[in-house]
């Protein structure tokens, strides 16, 4: 936007007609002018304008408080006061209106007041129509530049301003928004009622939301502040569990920043139709049907711990993000980063049984490989139009920011570092807030060089490797440089392109871990000679954001005492580091596999969940079709055993050992062992027997996994069952699971019907682009699935949004061959998707990788396969 004008408060009274799927819109915004001006510019998209007018005010007519709480003693839209009228220009390419006066406006305050209408579209953005079997609604999701689809706005987070929001809906609706309910009087015309909300505090425009309809709530209170999870009506019984989160969360919270939850509510809604997984709106958090509503007495645990840490994530936002919030979208990290480190931080305590840092430990290793092409960006980094913004919300500002938060964290020590949050949010109340304003605040509070380390982060892109060499007299020699997933990058020279992190090494010891700041320039980690090792692992508790490469003696002393001496998240990190160094060319696929058969007995889920996950990567993207047969032949012989010693389901079995059942489970029926896929159909076939919620006999883990063994070689019957599921179970989370499914099939005439499913429109938008993205990313599916996209693809297209579109470009990087890369290349630069660039890059990026990756490890992995067979 142009300077020299910003927003104080907008004062909205909207009215939606469901049935037309229209609004109109009367506004008034105080916008103060630094110099006189005749024409004032502000964000519209999609918006009819009817009469603009400007009234100038008397400036002492206004005394807003800090929070702008006060009523104002003037309505502007008084007539005597001799308004001027706007003369309206639309700009579509910048999304923006200008009204234009005969006569300047004085420097101060003036109120500008406009009478628009505009469409409740079907995009899941701005203010949209949410239709259910019965009924429809009107929703919002503003973030991050569709506020100004809704109202006319000066739509950027800088520019705060409070709100007074005033719903007219039909007599039998309701409306919920940001700040709490204070009127409710029948009118303005017959049949119609009309709510109003209290003064929000300053705020961003993304964060407003105004949601329309017939909500049913469970209502509860924590630390004093009266909480609502709200669903449609027919879903309220499955609000409790997501209500006991929140009130766990919100005391945390209070606790933790030092600073008080600041509105006076928190209401949490579950939308039927929503693109995002959950929208943190000062006050009022939306959600998809399925991260909100879970069946607090028969759900399973992973359904509920995903409430539980979406609800976690988008409450952290209240005070990372709608309290202080991001100057301009390039630090959206800030935002982000921290709801994503924080969202397992209260979980974790509120259940420690759910094992929260060795997911974390499994994240950070799926982050470390997304952020290791050549075509991934730094934390930090320009984006300015919609699209560029749109395109912000990656793996980058959610996962990367949040790991290496997390590895600033480790450390400083958590108290240290909850101090300086505490600084940084206070100092910065209602406001805005850069990223040297972050790591100022934490090193003015830790006296350490917290700024260093964090700039080198945020502003660099990409991930260091740490080599190692053998210790010598006070330190362990070390080089830095810049870690690749792919063997053509690794192995050009460094020269020119050496990379200047400052880490924090922590070395696991026999007690507390050592950290050491390893700068620019050091060359070296120096220890005390007298400090005691167990094993030298340089990456203690899995906090770090680098890879590591040892010595072959360093490796192999950690593998030899991996179970005894490093814990769970440090093992993910071991296996994660070593399959990593199989992708750049530094280790063969045969020594990842030796480190797999090493590991085969792990107790730990985690553990072998990740050494599952790349083993499947060997399988879809490495092996020919024979060495699939025999690498799937030498699971079955080595990880057998293992499945049938765990035994069977037992009651009060910890988490962890189911969760490991599971995960072996569908190892062996991948590899197709005979009695692993004869129990998942017997297993499937009593899922579909009767009422399954009473079945208490049936372990929700290998449910789970039995299910999507059999959709993998089922037919039209299992089929059908599966989507008569998705149209009709009661519970979100079933139906989301039963679409996922139909997307497992492998048999040819049901893939079809599945991808005609998609096109048709029948799915919800929210729903449909990851059953695509599932059958791209298959081996034995995505040729199919690729051809139709193509020949379909205005049809495919209509079904997508912004953020799905480009979630299919993406999806289409798990193709290894030439033929697909120019194809996928080729298609997209003709078809353009909305804010998909980077991704269509990245999805390039990683063909050609795993095209290499197959031509260096192919011969490797079958001459590895022979050798196990003899
Ligand atoms: N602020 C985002 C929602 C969002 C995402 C808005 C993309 C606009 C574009 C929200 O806080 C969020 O991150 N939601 C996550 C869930 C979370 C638990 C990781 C999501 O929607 O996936
Ligand atoms: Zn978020």
């Amino acid at each position: 936007m142009p300077s020299g004008v910003h927003p104080e408060h907008y004062s909205l009274t909207i009215t939606p007609d469901l049935k037309s799927a229209t609004f109109t819109g009367e506004e008034t915004i105080d916008v103060v002018l630094d110099a006189p001006a005749k024409s004032i510019t502000l964000n519209a998209v999609e918006i009819k304008f009817g009469e603009v007018k400007a009234y100038v005010l008397p400036v002492a007519a206004y005394s807003y408080g800090k929070l702008g709480i006060q009523p104002k003693p003037l309505s502007p839209l008084d007539s005597d006061r001799h308004p001027q009228i706007a003369t309206t220009m639309l700009d579509a390419k910048k999304e923006q209106a200008s009204f234009t006066f005969s006569e300047e406006l004085p420097v101060g305050t003036v109120t500008l007041a406009i009478r628009y209408t505009g469409v409740l579209n079907d995009k899941l953005r701005g203010f949209y129509l949410s239709k259910t079997k019965t009924r429809n609604y009107a929703v919002t999701q503003f973030e991050p530049t569709d506020a100004r689809r809704a109202f006319p706005s000066f739509d950027e987070p800088s520019l705060k301003a409070t709100y007074d929001i005033a719903m007219v809906v039909d007599r039998g609706d309701t409306a919920i928004s940001n700040a709490n309910m204070i009127s409710d009087q029948a009118g303005p015309i017959a049949g119609k009622r009309t709510l109003r909300f209290a003064t929000t505090p300053k705020m961003s425009s993304y964060l407003v939301a105004f949601l329309v309809g017939d909500f049913k709530c469970s209502e509860g209170k924590s630390d004093g502040v009266p909480i609502r999870v709200c669903s449609t009506p027919d879903k309220v019984g499955l609000t409790k569990f997501a209500l006991e989160s929140a009130k766990y969360v919100l005391h945390y919270y209070d606790t933790y920043f030092g600073i008080k939850y600041p509105m006076p509510k928190l209401d949490m809604v579950a939308l039927p139709d929503f693109e995002a997984g959950a929208m943190e709106n000062f006050g009022c958090i939306t959600y998809r049907e399925a991260d909100l509503l879970v069946n607090q007495r028969t759900g399973s645990i992973t359904g509920k711990k995903q409430v539980a840490v979406v609800v976690a994530h988008e409450m952290a936002h209240q005070w990372f993000g709608d309290m202080v919030t991001m100057q301009w979208w390039d630090n959206l990290w800030l935002n982000e980063g921290f709801a994503s480190w924080m969202e397992t931080k209260s979980v974790a305590v509120w259940h420690p049984e759910w094992n929260f840092p060795q997911d974390d430990a499994q994240e950070l290793n799926d982050t470390l490989n997304f952020d290791a092409t050549k075509t991934t960006r730094a934390i930090r980094a320009t984006a300015n139009t919609p699209d560029e913004i749109n395109e912000m919300f990656d793996g980058i500002a959610y996962g990367k920011a949040g790991a290496v938060i997390g590895m600033v964290e480790n450390y400083l020590g958590a108290e240290v570092f909850r101090q300086g949050v505490h600084n940084y949010l206070q100092a910065h109340l209602y406001a805005n807030a850069t990223a040297e304003d972050f790591w100022g605040a934490q090193t003015a509070n830790s006296h350490l060089p917290v700024d260093k380390i964090m700039s080198s982060f945020v502003t660099q892109p990409g991930v260091p490797l740490l080599t190692f060499a053998e210790r010598q007299a006070g330190g362990v020699p070390v080089m830095q440089s810049r870690f690749y997933l792919s063997t053509a990058e690794s192995g050009r020279s460094l020269e020119g392109r050496m990379p200047q992190w400052t880490v924090p090494v922590c070395l696991k010891t026999n007690g507390q871990p050592i950290c050491r700041v390893l700068g620019k320039e050091d060359s070296s980690v120096p220890l005390p000679m007298d400090i005691g090792l167990p094993v030298f692992y340089a990456n203690a508790a899995a906090k770090g954001y680098y890879r590591t490469a040892y010595t072959p003696a360093q490796f192999s002393a950690i593998n030899a005492k991996a179970e005894s001496s490093l814990t769970p998240p440090e093992r993910v990190g071991l296996v994660g580091d070593q399959w990593a160094l199989v992708r750049s060319g530094q280790a063969s696929v045969g020594d990842y596999l030796d480190l797999v058969l090493a590991l085969k007995g792990d107790p730990n889920a985690a553990v072998l969940d990740t050494v599952h996950e790349e083993l499947k990567r060997i399988d879809s993207s490495i092996a020919s079709d024979e060495d699939r047969d025999e690498l799937a032949a030498i699971l079955r012989r080595e990880f057998g055993p293992v499945y049938v010693g765990l035994g069977s389901p037992a009651k009060k079995e910890s988490f962890d050992r189911q969760q490991l059942r599971g995960t072996l489970f569908e190892l062996l029926g991948e590899a197709r062992d005979p009695a692993v896929l004869a129990q998942a159909q017997r297993l499937t076939g009593r899922v579909f027997a009767g009422n399954n919620a009473k079945d208490r006999t049936l372990d929700p883990t290998l449910v789970d996994a039995a299910v999507e063994l059999s959709a993998g070689v089922g037919d039209a019957s299992l089929y059908d069952k599966l989507l008569a599921v998705s149209r009709n179970s009661g519970d979100p989370a079933q139906q989301t699971a039963a679409l996922g499914l139909l997307a497992r099939f492998r048999d040819s005439s049901l893939v079809s019907r599945t991808l005609d499913l998609i096109a048709s429109g029948e799915i919800r938008n929210q729903d449909s682009w990851t059953m695509l993205t599932t059958l791209l990313r298959n081996r034995e599916t995505r040729d199919q699935a690729w051809e139709y996209v193509r020949h379909h693809w205005e049809r495919v297209q209509a079904q997508l949004t912004v953020s799905s579109g480009a979630e299919v470009v993406g999806a289409t990087g798990s193709f290894c061959t030439v033929k697909r890369r120019e194809e996928v290349d080729e298609f997209f630069s003709v078809h353009k998707v909305e804010a998909a660039e980077r991704t269509l890059a990245k999805a390039v990026d990683s063909i050609n990788d795993c095209i290499e990756l197959r031509a260096v490890q192919e011969p490797k992995l079958h001459a590895w396969l022979k050798l196990q067979a003899k």
